[in-house]
C-alpha cells in the first residue's frame, strides 16, 4: 500500500464498533484499563473530528461511577484506583465538558496524597514509583489548576534523576532510556515550564535517532519500530521544537502502512492486527506533522489543543496552534 490514502471512515467505524466487541476474547482481557481503552478512542474520535459519535451522557454517567471513595479513578467499576486511569478520567471528562460534574477536591486531595518525599509518586497504594505516575500526577493537577498543592521543585529534583548520559530518560533513577518514559519526563517538565534548564539538542538526537530506515520510529536503540512511538518519539520533539529533525514523509508513509484495510484500526507493525491504543497514536503522529487535515493534538497533554484553549489557566508555550 503506497497511496497515501488516511481510511478516516473506516477508523472511526473501527472505533465506535469496540464496545460491541463483547465476544472477544481481548475484550475481557483488557477490562480492568477499559478507562484508558475510553480516552484512547475518544480522543482519536476527537482527532477525526468525529467525538459525536459517541454517546456522551452514558460515558460520563460511567467514568463518575468509577471515582473511588478515596478520590482517585479505577479502570472499570469493581476494580482499584490507580493514577493512570485517574488522569484518563479527567481526560474525558473535559473533552466532554463535564469537569463541572467531578468532584476536584477529592481528586486533589488523592493526587497529593501519592507525592513522596523525594518528589517522586506512587501509581497507587501499593507503593510502586515510575516517571510515568509522576507525569499523570502533574498532569491532573494542571488541568484541574491545581500545581501549587505538590512541591514541584521536588517534581524536577526526582526527573533530573531519571536523565541518562545520553539525554533519555527511564522509569527510575539508573533506569535505561526509553521513549515512552522520555515523553513523561519532557511532558512533567514542560508543564512546570521547567524544559529551559535540559540540554535540548542531547535529548533531541536520541529521539531522531530513534527513525529506522522503513521511516518508523522505535523506543530505544535495537529495537524494531512501532507505530506508538510516533506519539512517544514525536510528541517529545515537538515538545522541544525538533520535529524538522526526522524524516516526517517517510513515517507518515510507516503510519499509513499499518492501517488494516478491510476494519479500519491502525496497529503496531505493518499486517499486525489493529487495536485502538496503536490507532490512537498513530493517528496523534500524522496531527502532530500537519497532515490530512486531522485537529491538531497538543504534544504535551494529549488532548486536542482546541480543548485545552478553553482552559485559560493553561499556558501552552511549547504549542504554536
Ligand atoms: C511505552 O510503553 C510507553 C510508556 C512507557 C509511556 C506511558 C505513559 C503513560 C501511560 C502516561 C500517560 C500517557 C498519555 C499519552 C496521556 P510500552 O509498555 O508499550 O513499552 P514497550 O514498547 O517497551 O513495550
Ligand atoms: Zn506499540
Amino acid at each position: 500500500m503506497t497511496d497515501n490514502q488516511l481510511l478516516k471512515e473506516k477508523h472511526v467505524e473501527y472505533i465506535i464498533n469496540l464496545d460491541k466487541k463483547k465476544e472477544d476474547f481481548e475484550y475481557w482481557v483488557t477490562e480492568h484499563l477499559r478507562m484508558n481503552g475510553m480516552y484512547w478512542g475518544l480522543s482519536a474520535l476527537s482527532i477525526l473530528n468525529s467525538i459525536d459519535k459517541m454517546n456522551k451522557e452514558e460515558t460520563i454517567e460511567w467514568v463518575l461511577s468509577c471515582q473511588q471513595p478515596n478520590g482517585g479513578f479505577s479502570g472499570n467499576n469493581q476494580h482499584d484506583d490507580h493514577l493512570l486511569s485517574t488522569l484518563s478520567a479527567v481526560q474525558i471528562l473535559l473533552q466532554f465538558d463535564a469537569l463541572d460534574r467531578l468532584n476536584i477536591d477529592a481528586v486533589v486531595d488523592y493526587v497529593v496524597s501519592l507525592q513522596q518525599p523525594d518528589g517522586s509518586f506512587f501509581g497507587d497504594r501499593w507503593g510502586e514509583v515510575d516517571t510515568r505516575f509522576t507525569y499523570c500526577a502533574v498532569s491532573i493537577l494542571s488541568l484541574l489548576n491545581k500545581l501549587d498543592k505538590i512541591n514541584q521543585d521536588k517534581v524536577v529534583e526526582f526527573i533530573g534523576k531519571c536523565r541518562n548520559f545520553d539525554g533519555g530518560y527511564g522509569c527510575l533513577p539508573g533506569a535505561e532510556s526509553h521513549a515512552g518514559q522520555t515523553f513523561t519526563c519532557i511532558g512533567t517538565l514542560a508543564i512546570l515550564h521547567r524544559l529551559h534548564e535540559i540540554d535540548i539538542d542531547t535529548i533531541g538526537w536520541w529521539l531522531c535517532e530513534r527513525q529506522l530506515p522503513n521511516g518508523g520510529l522505535n523506543g530505544r536503540p535495537e529495537k524494531s519500530s512501532d507505530v506508538c512511538y510516533s506519539w512517544w518519539v514525536l510528541s517529545s520533539l515537538s515538545a522541544i521544537d525538533r520535529l524538522h529533525w526526522i524524516d516526517q514523509d517517510k513515517l507518515r508513509s510507516y503510519i499509513i502502512d499499518c492501517q488494516d484495510q478491510e476494519t479500519g484500526g491502525i496497529a503496531d507493525k505493518p499486517q499486525d492486527l489493529p487495536d485502538v491504543f496503536h490507532t490512537f497514536f498513530g493517528l496523534c503522529g500524522l496531527s502532530l506533522m500537519g497532515y490530512y487535515n486531522l485537529e491538531h493534538i497538543d504534544p504535551v497533554y494529549a488532548l486536542p489543543t482546541k480543548t485545552l484553549r478553553k482552559l485559560k489557566h493553561l499556558n501552552l508555550t511549547w504549542n504554536k496552534h
